[in-house]
């Protein structure tokens, strides 16, 4: 099938590559010239481990084409993907929809027919309805449907997400569609993947209750963890204690230095708007979004505790700053609420980031960037773990204690413990909702 995909963001270009790798034809289109052209010369604008390989296979086979032009990429499609952007509206929290409905618009005063106008990007419930009278109204004749079809992709593990969903959600109100939609994902159905058919409000109102709910998730046990740095508990244990129980599941109960991202703190924020909107307020949303923010803060003092009260004049090591690992996304990371802090109490911040010193530069200003955590542990007073890349999981804690002005270690992803700290000789060690050291 032919399908054109509209946007190379990230949900864009991890679809298109991966639906042209299923062996379908895939075209992708953007407005941004400066990224078609690094794409036609196969360069991936966006870290994401195996997206490069799989996009230069797709391409040599002749299965998967960039372009500007909309009208190229419409000709002979049966599916047209609308991927593009829904960033929080200013002011008010909601998702900003302009790019959606350009899109749909775009698509109407351009496309042939017949056609299944397929919303990717996270909307809120009635979007799709909306998608479909814009584009009644500037092309009453076209002959089309529209589906949603949430995606449920996570940074750093999109490909396996998408080509080993847990399930595919497709929202849709005619036969047709729904046929047009089962032809696409039909590699995925004939692996027993499930594929969960239902309305259009379902379909997206499902991406949100998924997303809210793992942020509460989160929330709950970084909840649980400040209270069992008060009463002794290790919150690894509690965690894995609760997560055994098969209703709770053990996925998404690391307690950290709070959930950041382009996806949570957007899709939380749009979801308490749509009950205000609905006046069926989403209290636990609204909470989860305040205890998150809680949280960030808690953290800040936790460090500040570690400078004995003040970060002036501290030298402090940061390792990580991107959301998470295997990603060079920075959006809504902790970081930018921690880092600024410690820079803002005086303490001069050396940080490193395996991807993330590109985008770090430019919204971390007064960082000093390292090339690796042994040279930005050099004479600190404090080391912070903020994101657990791998390569800081299996750190020379001797040597990096042995480096330091005052062997002091924040690990606030939970990667260490006390005793191994100690024993490399670390003067004192602190994590998330475990004991500290000494
Ligand atoms: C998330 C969802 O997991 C995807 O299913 C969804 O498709 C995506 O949003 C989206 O809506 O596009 P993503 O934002 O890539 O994916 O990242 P996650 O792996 O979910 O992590 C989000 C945040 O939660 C990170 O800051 C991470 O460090 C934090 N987290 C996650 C924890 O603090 N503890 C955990 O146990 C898990």
């Amino acid at each position: 099938m032919r399908i054109a995909m509209i946007g190379t963001g990230y949900v864009g270009l991890v679809s298109g590559v991966c639906f042209s790798d299923f062996g379908h034809d895939v075209v992708c289109v953007d407005k941004d010239a400066g990224k078609i052209a690094r794409l036609e010369r196969g360069e991936v604008p966006i870290f994401e481990p195996g997206l490069d390989t799989l996009l230069a296979k797709n391409v040599e086979a002749g299965r998967l084409s960039f372009t500007l032009d909309l009208a190229e990429a419409l000709k002979g499609t049966e599916a047209v993907f609308i991927a593009v952007g829904t960033p929080t509206r200013r002011g008010d929290g909601h998702a900003d929809l302009t790019y959606v409905m350009a899109a749909a618009r775009e698509i109407a005063e351009t496309a042939k027919g017949p056609l299944t106008i397929v919303t990717k990007s996270t909307v809120p419930v009635g979007t799709n309805r909306e998608v479909a009278e814009a584009v009644r109204e500037v092309n009453p004749d076209l002959d089309f449907d529209v589906a949603s079809n949430p995606e449920f992709l996570r940074e750093g593990a999109a490909l396996d997400d998408f080509m080993r969903p847990d399930r595919v959600v497709v929202g849709v109100e005619s036969a047709r569609a729904a046929d047009v939609m089962a032809e696409i994902y039909r590699p995925l159905f004939l692996r027993d993947f499930p594929i969960v058919t239902t309305d259009l409000e379902s379909a997206e109102m499902i991406k949100y209750a998924a997303n809210a709910f793992l942020a509460t998730k989160i929330t709950f046990i970084n909840e649980i963890a400040a209270l069992c740095e008060k009463t002794g508990a290790d919150v690894r244990e509690v965690a894995k204690g609760m997560g055994l129980d098969g209703r709770i599941g053990n996925k998404f109960l690391h307690a950290g230095p709070g959930y950041g991202g382009s996806c949570f703190p957007k899709d939380t924020s749009a979801l308490a708007r749509i009950g205000q909107d609905f006046a069926s307020p989403m209290t636990i949303t609204e909470t989860v979004i305040e205890v998150n923010e809680r949280v960030k803060r808690r953290m800040i003092e936790k460090l500040r505790d570690l400078c004995d009260g003040s970060f002036n004049g501290k030298k402090i090591a940061v390792l990580g700053v991107t959301f998470k690992p295997n990603t060079d996304d920075m959006r809504d990371a902790p970081s930018l609420t921690i880092v600024p802090a410690l820079i803002g109490g005086g303490a001069d911040v050396h940080a490193v980031d395996p991807e993330g010193q590109r985008e770090g530069e430019a919204l971390l200003p007064h960082v000093v960037w390292e090339a690796d955590a042994y040279s930005a542990c050099k004479g600190a007073d404090l080391v912070v773990i903020l994101t657990e890349w791998n390569e800081f999981r299996a750190l020379d804690l001797d040597r990096i204690a042995s480096c330091m002005a005052t062997a002091k270690m924040a690990d606030l992803r939970n990667i260490y413990d006390a005793e191994r700290a100690s024993a490399a000789g670390f003067g004192a060690y602190v994590s998330v909702g475990r004991r500290p050291f000494p």
